[in-house]
C-alpha cells in the first residue's frame, strides 16, 4: 500500500479506485453541498468535488474521509479491521532505537507486542519520522496580503439551516505552546466573521485552546496557520489528540514511516506542511471574543452560541489551482464518525501494548462515538472492572467526554451491541454492578448535560462476577454443544443438503 504525498495524490488514486466522482453542475456551498455531502457520507459512498460552485473559483472536495476504506487508505493501510494492530505493528516496528524503558516494560508485558521489543532495539532512530524542512514548496506559490486577504475568495460552506454563518470545517489549527514551544495540530471549525477575521472554536482542555489561554494570561498575541487541504495522514491526525512528545507532524511521520515535507511560515517559526492547498496565517489577540455558532453537531443537535478567541488573518498563500476542503458533521453516522472509528482502531492498538488487561474497546456510533465506551478485560481478579472504570474516569483530554462505560468479559464482541447488552443483561446487578461518579466536567456540546458540561458518569460492570464479588452461588454451566458432536455434523453439513 503506497503512502500519499499529498492531497492531489491522494485524489489521484481516489479516482483510480473508482472511490471519486466529479459534480459539473453549479452547486451552492451554502446547504445544498452539505445534503450532498451528507446523503454521501451516510451511504458510505464516495469522496466527491464540486467543479462549479456558486461565487467562488475554487472547487471544494467534500466526504474525503466518508468510508472506512478511504480513511485506511488515507494513512497507507488497506484495513482497520477487525483492529488497526497490523498498522501499529508497523508503526512500532518503525519506531526504534530510543525506547523509553516504561514502554519497553509495556511491550514486554504485551501479549502482542512482546516479539517486537528485540526488533525496535535494531532499527534506526524514532526521529528519523520527524518532519523535513524544506525551501520552497507549492503551498506558497500563490501569496495575498494587505487588502488582497479575503477569505470569500474561498467556497466556505454552511452546513445546516440554524448554523450561525459559513464554517471552514476542515481546518487544521497549527500552534505552539507559549512557554515550552511544544507544537499542535488540531481540527477547530471556524465561523467566518469578516474578510480577514474567524471565530476559533477549540473547546476548553483542548491543546489549542490550551495555548491560547497560556498567551492570553502572558499577555501576548499567538501566532496559527492554518492549512485547509494536506496531506490526508496529516488530516486524520489533526483530529487525534496527541500529547507531546508525539505531535501529530511527528505521528503522521510515525504511519507513514517517513518525515512530513514541510516549510517555515512567512510570519512565524510554525512548521506548515509543503504540499498544503491553502494556508492562513494570523494572530489570535489577547482579550478578544466574538460570537460563535448556532452549529449542527457530530451528535446531531444544534450547539448554541459562544463566545469564542478570533482569528485574524494577515497572509494567505495556496498553490496554484487550490482545492478548497470540506467536511460534515451532523447526526451519526457521517464523516466525523469514520474518522473518529480510525482514532478508536489506531489507540487500540496502542492501549493493548500500554494496557495488557484490556483486549478490545469500542465507541459505538450509539454514543455518537465519544460518549458510550466499552472496554473488553481479560478478567483475572475481583474488582477489575470497577478499577478500569475508575482508570477511565480519571483520563484526560478527550477522554474526559466519556460519559458512559460498559465493561465485559473478553469473549464479547465490543463492536456487537446485541452481544454487549446480553452481557449486560446476565451478568450485571443493579445494586452491586453500577458506578455512578460525582458530577465531573464533561463535553460542553453535550445535548443532554445540565448544566452545560457537567454531569455524573455511569459505570457498567457487565462481567461475570467472581465469589469475592458476592457472587456466592455455584456459576450455572453455559450451553454449548459438545465439540466432537458439532465438527461431525459440520463435516455432513453439505451432504446433508443443509447448505440451502
Ligand atoms: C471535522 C472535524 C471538526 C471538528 N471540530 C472541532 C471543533 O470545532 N472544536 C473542537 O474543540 N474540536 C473539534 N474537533 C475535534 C478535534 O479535532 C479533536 O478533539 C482533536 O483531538 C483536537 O486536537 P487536540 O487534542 O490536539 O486539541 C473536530 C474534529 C473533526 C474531525
Amino acid at each position: 500500500m503506497q503512502n500519499m504525498k499529498d492531497l492531489r495524490d491522494f485524489i489521484d488514486f481516489l479516482e483510480k479506485k473508482n472511490h471519486l466522482v466529479r459534480v459539473t453542475r453549479e452547486v451552492d456551498p451554502v446547504l445544498e453541498i452539505n445534503a450532498i455531502v451528507d446523503k454521501l457520507a451516510r451511504e458510505e459512498g464516495p469522496a466527491v468535488i464540486f467543479e462549479n460552485v456558486k461565487g467562488s473559483d475554487l472547487p471544494v472536495l467534500g466526504n474525503l474521509f466518508g468510508s472506512h476504506q478511504r480513511v485506511a487508505w488515507s494513512v497507507g493501510a488497506e484495513s482497520f479491521f477487525p483492529n488497526a494492530c497490523h498498522k501499529m505493528k508497523e508503526v512500532v516496528e518503525g519506531m526504534s532505537g530510543e525506547v523509553d524503558p516504561a514502554l519497553e516494560e509495556a511491550l514486554g508485558k504485551s501479549f502482542m507486542y512482546a516479539p517486537l521489543v528485540e526488533k525496535i532495539k535494531q532499527f534506526g532512530s524514532f526521529l528519523k519520522n520527524r518532519p523535513v524542512e524544506v525551501d520552497q514548496a507549492p503551498c506558497k506559490e500563490v501569496v495575498y496580503e494587505g487588502d488582497q486577504i479575503d477569505i470569500n475568495m474561498f467556497p466556505l460552506t454552511k452546513l445546516w439551516p440554524e448554523d450561525g454563518d459559513r464554517f471552514i470545517t476542515m481546518p487544521l489549527v497549527i500552534t505552539r505552546d507559549p512557554e515550552n514551544g511544544e507544537l499542535n495540530v488540531g481540527t477547530y471549525r471556524m465561523m467566518y466573521l469578516d474578510k480577514n477575521k474567524t471565530c476559533m472554536h477549540w473547546l476548553p482542555k483542548k491543546h489549542g485552546s490550551n495555548h491560547c489561554f497560556k498567551a492570553e494570561e502572558m499577555g501576548q498575541e499567538l501566532p496559527v496557520v492554518v492549512v485547509v487541504g494536506c496531506d490526508p495522514a496529516l488530516g486524520l491526525s489533526g483530529c487525534y489528540s496527541l500529547r507531546p512528545p508525539v505531535d501529530e507532524f511527528l505521528y503522521t511521520g510515525l504511519l507513514k514511516g517517513e518525515g512530513l515535507e514541510v516549510i517555515k511560515a512567512d510570519l512565524s517559526d510554525l512548521p506548515v506542511p509543503a504540499g498544503a492547498e491553502i494556508v492562513l496565517e494570523g494572530v489570535i489577540k489577547p482579550g478578544i471574543r466574538a460570537t460563535e455558532g448556532p452549529f449542527g453537531e457530530f451528535h446531531g443537535y444544534y450547539s448554541p452560541p459562544k463566545e469564542t478567541h478570533v482569528f485574524e488573518i494577515q497572509r494567505i498563500t495556496t498553490r496554484k489551482d487550490p482545492i478548497y476542503h470540506m467536511a460534515t458533521t451532523g447526526k451519526p453516522y457521517t464523516e466525523i464518525h469514520y474518522m473518529s472509528k480510525a482514532a478508536e482502531r489506531l489507540s487500540t492498538a496502542l492501549v493493548y501494548a500500554m494496557n495488557s488487561e484490556i483486549s478490545d474497546m469500542a465507541f459505538p456510533k450509539e454514543g455518537a462515538g465519544l460518549y458510550l465506551m466499552i472496554i473488553a478485560i481479560k478478567k483475572k481478579r475481583p474488582f477489575q472492572a470497577r478499577e478500569m472504570i475508575e482508570k477511565v474516569w480519571k483520563a484526560r483530554d478527550q477522554a474526559s467526554y466519556i460519559s458512559n462505560i460498559i465493561v465485559v468479559d473478553d469473549d464479547v464482541d465490543v463492536h456487537d451491541l446485541s452481544d454487549v447488552m446480553t452481557a449486560f443483561s446476565m451478568h450485571t446487578r443493579a445494586d452491586q454492578d453500577l458506578l455512578i461518579s460525582d458530577r465531573m466536567d464533561q463535553d460542553l456540546e453535550h445535548p443532554g448535560l445540565s448544566p452545560r458540561g457537567k454531569g455524573a458518569r455511569l459505570g457498567i460492570d457487565a462481567t461475570r462476577k467472581l465469589k469475592e464479588e458476592n457472587y456466592t452461588r455455584e456459576r450455572p454451566a453455559e450451553v454449548v454443544m459438545d465439540e466432537k458432536i458439532m465438527k461431525q455434523v459440520l463435516d455432513h453439513w453439505k451432504s446433508d443438503g443443509l447448505d440451502v
